[in-house]
């Protein structure tokens, strides 16, 4: 039931400023195309990315039990509306709550956890898992995160899934990936397109709003990303390919990847990847990407 792509129900698309029927032709069209991984978040857009993925589902007739929705806790906010992390087993209790009410759902299919810290992953945090786990509000269990609590996770209990970051612009991670599948774990990857990082700015960047948005938070990482993705650029071209198609067809090739998360607020951007990037990557393709990666000119 994991198809290899998966739709981030997150960032722009579960903003209240993108029209909900511009939202519901993007998971309609995911949806069209066997697209049967939902990826959320509790705290995304304040609950609006929930509540949202929720009601189109019913509104689309989805059946949640051909789905794997996945939502994720442990980002909260406080009284400001300021987001923070509290991986407590009360918030974490709460938060599941909240999205079983939201999606409409009586058990989570995969819970996440949100960004934890190695030292979050309490006793007391399994132990509420477990519970979570065995009166049926949750069926699959996984991290989704940076490298230090990844590598801490594979191949531990009660973790099913493990949801790491990987892109032609940050492979690093393709070492864990592969330890996580040898122990068992799935995973899903977080972030195939960089953040569309290589993208030439007039172009994808800043002919519409949410351009401006991704671009704006692309540089909240800092300019450093962007500067070592101008690199990029050169290896991700080939004839009959987008540069998108290039980076997530790498993405999907990496052994042990079994669906990569991304996120789109355009149906034909989302329809150019499920038949674009289910191509084998061109030889050259692979071969300048893996000259980038080893630092040649
Ligand atoms: N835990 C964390 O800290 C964290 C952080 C970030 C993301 N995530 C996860 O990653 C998932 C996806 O994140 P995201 O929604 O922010 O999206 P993303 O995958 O990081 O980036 C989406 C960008 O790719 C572009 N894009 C998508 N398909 C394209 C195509 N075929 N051609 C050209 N451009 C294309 C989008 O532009 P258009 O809209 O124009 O298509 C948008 O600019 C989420 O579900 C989220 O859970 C987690």
């Amino acid at each position: 039931m994991v198809s290899v792509l998966g739709l981030g129900c997150a960032s722009y698309w579960a903003k209240r400023r993108f029209a909900e029927a511009d939202a519901r032709a993007v998971l309609a069209t995911a949806l069209d195309g066997g697209i049967t991984v939902l990826d959320t978040g509790a705290s995304y857009a304040h609950g609006h990315a929930e509540r949202r993925l929720g009601r189109l589902l019913r509104d689309l007739g989805a059946d949640p039990d051909t789905l794997l929705i996945g939502t994720k806790a442990g980002t909260v906010a406080d009284a400001r509306g300021r987001l923070g992390k509290d991986f407590s087993p009360a918030a974490v209790t709460t938060q599941v709550e909240g999205s079983l009410r939201a999606l409409a759902l009586e058990r989570l299919p995969l819970l996440q956890l949100h960004g934890p810290e190695p030292a979050d992953l309490t006793d007391d945090l399994r132990a509420t898992l477990d519970r979570l786990r065995a009166a049926g509000k949750v069926d699959l269990l996984g991290i989704n995160g940076f490298a230090p609590v990844m590598r801490h996770a594979v191949g531990r209990a009660p973790f099913d899934v493990l949801m790491p970051f990987l892109s032609v612009l940050d492979p690093g991670t393709r070492p864990l990936v592969a330890a996580a599948t040898d122990a068992g774990q799935g995973v899903l990857v977080a972030g195939p397109l960089a953040r569309m990082a290589f993208a030439p700015p007039l172009g994808h960047w800043l002919t519409r709003p949410s351009g401006l948005w991704y671009l704006a938070r692309a540089l909240r990482h800092g300019p450093t990303p962007l500067w070592r993705a101008r690199r990029l650029r050169p290896a991700l071209r080939a004839e009959g390919w987008t540069p998108a198609e290039l980076a997530m067809a790498w993405v999907l090739e990496q052994p042990g990847v079994a669906c990569a998360v991304f996120g789109t607020t355009r149906p034909a951007h989302l329809a150019a990847l499920t038949t674009g990037a289910a191509r084998p990557l061109p030889d050259a393709a692979r071969a300048a990407i893996a000259r980038v990666h080893a630092g040649a000119p």
